[in-house]
């Protein structure tokens, strides 16, 4: 009776086991969800320091800072990465040289190593409007 009981426990295990491995490969395919770049810590490390998101600090709140861009997101992200080198290449008069002057010629440090993904997840919490 014990071996039956035991026999029938081992087949079971068996069977979970088996059944469990497709459910493995499901949950891998949602891991790289969950390892997307955490757009509030990323903010909170790198910009917080100078940005709000909604208020005016040592550089400009961050809410409407895409819209200012004109959704021309090549060319915000290539500032974040590198703003002295983005002022200098789009000229004098340009939105990036103005925004320099205005803002008291403070240089934004660089993140050359900011993929765009990590931008990408800053910029959506740094311009929402529910915090
Ligand atoms: C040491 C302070 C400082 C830090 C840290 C900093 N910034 Fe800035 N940022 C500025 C200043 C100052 C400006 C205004 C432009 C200038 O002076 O070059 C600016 C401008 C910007 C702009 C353009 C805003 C607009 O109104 O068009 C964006 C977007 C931006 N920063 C994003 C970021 C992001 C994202 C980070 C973090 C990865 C960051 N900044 C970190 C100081 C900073």
């Amino acid at each position: 009776m014990t071996r039956k009981i035991h026999i029938l426990l081992c087949t079971s295990i068996l069977f979970v086991a088996a059944c469990g491995e497709p459910h493995q490969n499901a949950d891998q395919g949602s891991t790289s969800r969950q390892t997307a770049p955490d757009g509030k810590a990323l903010y909170m490390t790198y910009c917080s320091s100078c940005h709000n998101p909604v208020k005016d600090a040592t550089g400009p709140a961050t809410i409407d800072a895409i819209t200012r861009w004109g959704h021309d997101t090549t060319k915000l992200y290539a500032f974040i990465r590198n703003s002295t080198e983005s002022i200098k290449t789009s000229g004098d008069n340009s939105y990036p040289a103005q925004l320099y002057n205005k803002w008291g010629k403070i240089t934004m440090p660089s993140f050359p190593s900011l993929t765009d993904a990590q931008i990408s997840a800053i910029l959506a919490y740094g311009t929402q409007r529910q915090f």
